[in-house]
């Protein structure tokens, strides 16, 4: 594996030659594409000689500069470079070569998904369509036209305004596309196919009018006003809360099937998974409305925190995602409950950041080196990004945020910058010196606080002691500066004070006066800092009740079932005080969503994460053993909730609905374990009558793990009324890979063989192996039958798709953690991927990171 190597943050060098301009020609056929790339191009360099563009598989047609012809001696093509020497200080490069998108089934640079033609060049698929220098930094002006046939490719789009349209000989059509922003070449994005449509637009708050389309397969039009309505709330937002206007005539969402991701922000022309663009009453699920609105802002909000100002290079990812992450998160908190969307979005930071940071493959949001830059769309750099933006929010305040990014927008308009240069906008509008703050971006994993109290003489003494874990590679690090907020509540449940803490060294105090009694202290509010807290005997039955801060009732309520879960494993009897406190949970009259999120036992990974060696059979002993004694001391008035709030024939997606749907749907599952017949036909019924997706598939979960007599039917009936929605096929592969019952390893190999199934497209395989491999039980089986069959899966898939294969190797995260049984099973299964010859370097940086 020597070929492999890394690339460091601290080797950037700025580039050598710079891109006037950039006019690009795409001759499409059904067996090939003809790309002719003519470059303006200048020295930066006066020094430098040789031209090095980044070029993936090159196959060279022809290659001029000015104009000439260059002889074969004048050139050298390597596996990922054309290096064409002597060049001038002022020349037009021009390039034309060939490449084949029906192959390409690495979905990354130009490829096909079904019958159209899309691309994905974030961060380097550029270099697979053309030779180019295909680094952030480099920005230029493109002009792109696109020729293809005109019956199959009737639409043709590429980024910027429409400039011309021509017909060609032989039934063929061509369409130039003019950007006049400077952009970098991951922005770059072509679609052609025979699209349908939907259009609507917008007016700018100065007034200029944007046409919007948003592009689908034909027949699923009607699926797309869900994404338009969510389109122009984020223009709106944008405007308000940063002041932001869009600056092109035209914005363009096209949906494909087959995509690495989740969606694409490049310039004017959006190219998206259908999963976050396609929904309808019947077919999606609030949880899918809510993503869909998510990211359609996500990928909204990148035209300026992304495309006008962009990365200097890839190590600053989190400059763009972390802060986008941030935005949209806010965005989603202003147009629906703000207490649960923070609920929500520190649940999945915890469940899948916080295990990463504990990992092997644990890196700082602002990483030091890469072998495939591809493994580094995480959630550290995203979600724990947008925890770090968070901070400077809180630590500056709204008012002195919005004069930051003011500042940062004005003076870094249309350049590529790093992390540094937006903390100076932030320092420098705000006064407030952030030097302290920048270990958030260089250091990984969860920084831990322990809480000590004590309380003498009217005063409170807060003692906090910062535990940082060490790097990766044992080094040690240094410790954070944050906000912390808290509160102290006297006996009676009163408030005695709210403030915002700094935390900045190791170990420091803080004291309170002049109290009556000792308070009860409610800390880290709002999850103000991305961190652990470490408190030996917190009133969780009492801020459950009285604390005002919504993150802390919750945090309070998910603390006491922690704890009353792992006394039971270590053999106690059910803690009655959270029985009860559990109960006063279901009598609080407040908003639907947030007393669904209440009522939710912690997930097996808080638990795991807990654990010093992780197995899993104690963890589901337990907390199915308390879930069934919550279902038979409560049924009567869980079964009151679930039916003052099941209205089968109600499938609206307001936020009324969603909430009694999510409580309703809460209750049904707080019930299952009871697994009596009048539970199963009730969930039955809800599956046959409801018209709503959510309830549809919470049922059917529920059916196919606990009341498998009637599960057949159901997920019988399921899959013969959405057969051909594959949207809806990936929920059906989920539920049954994520399954507890019997055999579910043998269902899983046979389904590969469903005629739906199709290993080529990312979402069926996240959605049937991605989700097993994440199946605690099948999937840490001790007889190892989990870790092969995804081992297998790894290689065979690493064949057709590397960026698939490494995202299915990161369940093998937990390597380092797990118990010795299972290690030693991981270790021979992992150390065979390793062993597979021409192993990506995406798999290659993953495993040997857990092996090593
Ligand atoms: N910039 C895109 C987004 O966050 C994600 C691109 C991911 N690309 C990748 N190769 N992993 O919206
Ligand atoms: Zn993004």
């Amino acid at each position: 594996m020597s070929e492999i190597e890394a690339i460091y943050l601290k080797d950037y060098k700025k580039p050598a030659f710079s891109i006037e301009s950039v006019n690009l020609e795409f001759d499409l056929y059904e067996e090939f594409a003809i790309v002719t790339n003519i470059m303006k191009m200048n020295k930066v360099d006066g020094n430098e000689k040789t031209l090095e563009l980044h070029s993936t598989d090159l196959e060279l047609v022809e290659l001029y500069i000015n104009d000439l012809k260059l002889k074969e001696s004048r050139y050298i093509i390597s596996k990922e470079s054309l290096s064409v020497l002597n060049v001038p200080s002022e020349f037009t490069l021009k390039v034309v070569n060939k490449i084949y998108p029906q192959n390409n089934t690495e979905l990354e640079g130009l490829y096909k998904s079904g019958s159209i033609f899309c691309t994905q060049n974030e961060p380097e698929g550029f270099r697979s369509i053309t030779p180019y220098l295909d680094r952030p930094d480099v920005m230029s002006v493109f002009t792109t036209t696109v020729i293809a046939d005109k019956e199959s490719y009737p639409v043709l789009l590429s980024n910027g305004n429409k400039v011309d349209t021509k017909d060609r000989v032989d039934k063929r059509r061509s369409v130039t596309w003019h950007d006049p922003h400077p952009k970098p070449s991951y922005l770059f994005a072509l679609v052609a196919g025979d699209l349908g449509s939907i259009t609507d637009e917008f007016t700018t708050a100065s007034g200029s009018n944007v046409e919007l389309n948003i592009y689908c397969d034909k027949g699923n039009e009607s699926k797309c006003y869900h994404a338009m309505k969510s389109l122009k709330e984020a223009m709106l937002w944008d405007e308000q809360k940063y002041g932001r206007e869009y600056d092109l005539d035209i914005y363009n969402i096209v949906a494909v099937d087959s995509f690495n991701m989740g969606a694409m922000e490049n310039k004017g022309l959006n190219i998206f998974n259908s999963a976050y663009v396609l929904a309808d009453e019947d077919s999606a699920s609030d949880a899918n409305f809510m993503g869909i609105q998510s990211v359609i802002a996500h990928e909204y909000f990148h035209n300026w925190t992304g495309n006008r100002i962009t990365c200097r290079d890839w190590f600053q990812l989190t400059l763009k995602e972390g802060l986008t992450v941030f935005r949209d998160q806010c965005f989603s908190a202003d147009l629906n409950s703000a207490e649960v969307q923070r609920i929500d979005d520190v649940k999945s930071l915890r469940e899948r950041q916080f295990v990463e940071d504990a990992s092997p493959t644990a890196h700082p949001i602002q990483p030091k080196s890469y072998i495939s830059m591809n493994n580094f769309y995480t959630s550290t750099v995203y979600e724990k990004g947008a925890e770090v933006i968070r901070m400077i929010h809180t630590l500056l305040g709204e008012e002195n945020y919005r004069k930051a990014t003011d500042l940062y927008f004005k003076s870094f308009d249309g350049q590529a910058v790093t992390t540094d240069d937006f903390l100076w906008a932030m320092q420098e509008a705000s006064g407030i010196d952030l030097s302290a703050f920048k270990t958030w971006y260089h250091q990984s994993g969860t920084p831990k606080l322990k809480v000590e109290e004590s309380f003498s003489d009217g005063v409170y003494k807060l003692t906090l002691t910062q535990v940082i874990p060490n790097a990766v590679d044992s080094t040690k690090q240094n410790p954070y500066y944050y906000p912390l907020k808290m509160g102290l509540l006297d006996e009676s449940g009163e408030e005695i004070l709210a403030q915002t803490l700094v935390v900045s060294k190791e170990r420091e105090e803080f004291i309170f006066q002049n109290l009556k009694s000792k308070p009860i202290l409610s800390i880290n509010r709002a999850f103000s800092a991305p961190i652990i807290v470490e408190q030996k005997s917190a009133e969780y039955a009492f801020l459950m009740k009285y604390d005002s801060d919504s993150f802390v009732k919750y945090e309070s309520a998910q603390n006491f079932a922690v704890e009353t879960i792992e006394s039971m494993m270590r053999g106690q009897e059910i803690n009655s005080s959270f029985v009860e406190a559990y109960g006063h949970l279901l009598d609080l009259d407040i908003d639907l969503s947030y007393k669904a999120l209440l009522l939710e036992l912690p997930s097996v990974s808080t638990l795991m994460q807990r654990q010093d060696e992780v197995d899993f059979e104690p963890i589901y002993e337990a907390k199915e053993k308390l879930a069934k004694h919550l279902a038979v001391t409560f049924e009567d008035k869980v079964m009151k909730l679930y039916v003052d709030n099941h209205f089968p024939n109600v499938s609206a997606i307001d936020s009324l609905n969603m909430g009694k749907r999510s409580l309703k749907n809460r209750a049904l599952k707080i019930l299952a374990p009871l697994e009596t017949p009048a539970i199963g036909k009730l969930t039955q019924a809800q599956y046959n009558e409801s018209l709503s997706m959510s309830d549809r598939v919470v049922a059917l979960d529920i059916l196919e793990n606990t009341f498998s007599d009637f599960a057949l039917e159901a997920l019988g009936d399921f899959y013969s009324k959405y057969k051909d929605q594959t949207l809806v096929m990936n929920k059906y592969f989920s539920i049954l890979s994520a399954s507890h019952r019997e055999g579910v390893l043998k269902r899983v190999i046979e389904l590969q063989n469903d005629e739906v199934y199709d290993e080529k497209v990312p979402n069926l395989v996240r959605s049937l192996i991605g989700v097993f491999a994440r199946n605690y039980k099948y999937f840490h089986a001790k007889d190892a039958s989990g870790y092969k069959f995804v081992a297998d899966k790894i290689i065979e898939i690493d064949k057709i798709n590397p960026q698939m294969a490494s995202g299915l190797a990161g369940a093998f995260k937990i390597y380092s953690r797990i118990n010795t049984l299972n290690k030693e099973l991981m270790r021979v299964e992992l150390q065979r991927i390793l062993n597979t010859k021409e192993l990506s370097k995406n798999s290659f940086e993953i495993i040997s990171k857990i092996l090593k």
